[in-house]
């Protein structure tokens, strides 16, 4: 959460550079921005609550070479200008961006204050650059200050220091994302690659516990415990500006939606050798485990049908915040698969601490190249979503679980009908994202979008895509939605249908089409208004929206519609889809 971004080099527009380039990062959080930029006078800070893109990026640093700038998701304080970020030492010569938690950030304020540090926020952020001048003040230069600071701090943090007399810049990693971007004009130090991907498509990993120091015209790594000096190489990324940028839609939702035309064929597109080992690794591990969170975890549900269904394997899985007491389950013979679009949460990130303390190995399965998931794993599958910048999770989704499907069809000894399925189902979709097909939903969603309840049910891989609607649908339009398995109805949740109530059944043509369709009808007998997702009308549907018969593949189909559905609330009851109330995109925080 936090996104971070600053610049130094030979440019003199720093302060709209990083403003430009946080634009691009806010999915990250919206709550709050601010900007530290070098003139003349010495460090000019501003900063705001509300969301950066309304900030006009000309009108900050234009004689500047060295900025940094900050977009606030709250932890500790509330939204506030005070809270909001960077943050400055007691003699404004140092200025700080901070994502993550200082965990004993009470006890260091404590310390400080009794040294006569006022502080001017309720932030955990605001004793990094006291503890930085404090380490000044004991006679060390700027970067070693910094350096000898993270030694003081404990929890997963990222932080981006900038020092005005020295016009040094200096970031620390330790748990939460930061990624140099090397240009032909200067250093571009980020959170994330789309900060500064319309300047450089060249970049250098940080690695948990280092630090990086530029001056703009070089750049020095150091390993944050010893100091020493760590060399790095740098890495060409395949993303492009136009795969980053929302284009003719009016949201980036809509466009990653739309994107999966093509995304389900990338993220097929996989080395045939890779998915065969990994095929391999599972039916050889004592125990295999599949973990994620949110959306990444309902793929990981949906996989537990795809590997029962297509290769009667069984796999364990589970949501990455609660796996922590599935340690006794875990040996080396094990194997831990995480799952997850921006490679950076931290619940999978402690998943995956776990699995290595007991000596498992680790399979990720990203969408973010180079992110700390994947490089932590002992070997990654990227999906080639693309980057994805809305906060809903749509094409990762589908991406994660193609992959899914094709290891499972891997274990089966059957990687090629595997691929033809999955390259043919990429195709109906394409045909299925057509503009009467969106006006349809869009039709349904202005029928049921006063109500402020609504149910979804599904049966086998349809269940977590019930889970997953429902998700879609909170998130993003704020109705009450909860997904159900069909046959869990009469167990409780059928109580709450009343005359009227939208209830939508996701149908596929298989083995349980009559068990669903029979649970759709307890509905109807209810009162329900039914909407049926399905490959064929069923009598008992009150609308319908067809989706192509997909075999194991379907459940990839039936969350297209579902995730247009969740949209299409979202627009039409006047919400901003691509950034929800109190979420962001990658979720760095337990
Ligand atoms: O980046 P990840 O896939 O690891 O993110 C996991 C969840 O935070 C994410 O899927 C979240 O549930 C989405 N906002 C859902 O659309």
């Amino acid at each position: 959460m936090c996104g971070i971004f600053g610049y130094t080099g030979k440019r003199d527009d720093a302060g709209s550079v990083v403003i430009d380039g946080l634009k691009n990062l806010e999915y990250r959080g919206y709550d709050s921005w601010g900007v530290a930029c070098r003139e003349e006078k010495g460090i000019l800070v501003a900063k705001d609550i509300g969301k950066i893109s309304a900030v006009e990026s000309r009108e900050f640093g234009h004689t500047c070479c060295l900025a940094l700038a900050h977009t606030r998701w709250a932890t500790h304080g509330g939204v506030t200008p005070a809270n909001a970020h960077p943050h400055l030492s007691r003699d404004r010569t140092i200025a700080v961006a901070h994502n993550g938690i200082i965990e004993n950030h009470e006890a260091l304020r404590k310390e400080l204050m009794q040294k006569g540090y006022v502080f001017l926020s309720q932030t955990d952020s605001e004793v990094i650059p006291h503890c930085i001048e404090e380490e000044m003040c004991a006679g060390y230069p700027f970067a070693e200050a910094v350096r000898r600071a993270c030694l003081r701090f404990h929890g997963r943090y990222a932080i981006l220091a900038m020092h005005e007399p020295t016009g040094m810049l200096v970031g620390a990693r330790t748990g939460s994302p930061l990624i140099v971007g090397v240009g032909d004009d200067g250093y571009y130090v980020a959170s994330d690659i789309p900060a500064f991907l319309e300047h450089t498509r060249t970049v250098q990993y940080i690695d948990d516990g280092e630090t990086v120091e530029t001056d703009g015209a070089s750049i020095v790594f150091r390993d944050i415990a010893t100091g020493q000096e760590r060399q790095k190489r740098e890495v060409r990324i395949t993303w492009t500006v136009e795969q980053a940028q929302k284009g003719e839609f009016p949201h980036f939702m809509l466009k990653e939606i739309m994107d999966q035309k093509e995304s389900i064929a990338r993220a097929v597109n996989q080395d045939e050798d890779a998915i065969r080992r990994v095929a391999e690794a599972i039916r050889s591990a004592k125990g295999t485990f599949l973990v994620g969170c949110g959306t990444a975890h309902k793929a990981c549900m949906a996989a537990e049908y795809f590997f029962s269904v297509v290769s009667e394997h069984h796999v364990n899985v589970c949501s990455a915040g609660e796996f922590k007491l599935y340690h006794h389950f875990l040996a080396p013979e094990s194997l831990l698969i995480v799952v997850s679009q921006s490679g950076e949460t931290a619940d999978v990130l402690e998943a995956m601490n776990i699995a290595k303390s007991k000596g498992s190995k680790v399979l990720a399965i990203v969408n973010v190249e180079g992110s700390s998931i994947s490089r932590a794993a002992d070997y990654t599958l990227l999906i080639n979503a693309g980057p994805e910048r809305a906060v809903a999770s749509t094409k990762g989704l589908t991406g994660q679980m193609s992959v899914l499907l094709l290891i499972a069809y891997a274990l089966k000894h059957a990687l090629h009908e595997g691929k033809t399925l999955l390259l043919e189902t990429g195709a109906l979709i394409n045909d299925m994202l057509n503009p009467r097909y969106v006006d349809r939903i869009s039709a349904i969603a202005s029928r049921i979008k006063s109500h402020e309840d609504l149910y979804i049910i599904g049966k086998s891989w349809h269940y977590p895509m019930a889970l997953e609607s429902a998700i879609k649908i909170q998130e993003v339009s704020y109705v009450h939605a909860e997904g159900f398995a069909g046959g869990e109805l009469k167990h409780g949740p059928i109580a709450l249908i009343e005359q009227g109530t939208p209830c939508i059944a996701l149908v596929g043509n298989d083995e349980v089409t009559a068990d669903i369709i029979n649970n759709a009808t307890e509905l109807k007998a209810r009162g329900a208004l039914v909407i049926g997702i399905a490959p064929e009308r069923h009598a008992i549907f009150d609308e319908w929206l067809k989706t192509p018969d997909a075999a194991a593949a379907q459940p990839i189909v039936s969350i297209i519609p579902m995730q247009i559905l969740a949209y299409e609330l979202a627009v039409q009851r006047g919400k901003d889809p691509d950034m929800p109330r109190n979420l962001a995109k990658s979720v760095t925080v337990k």
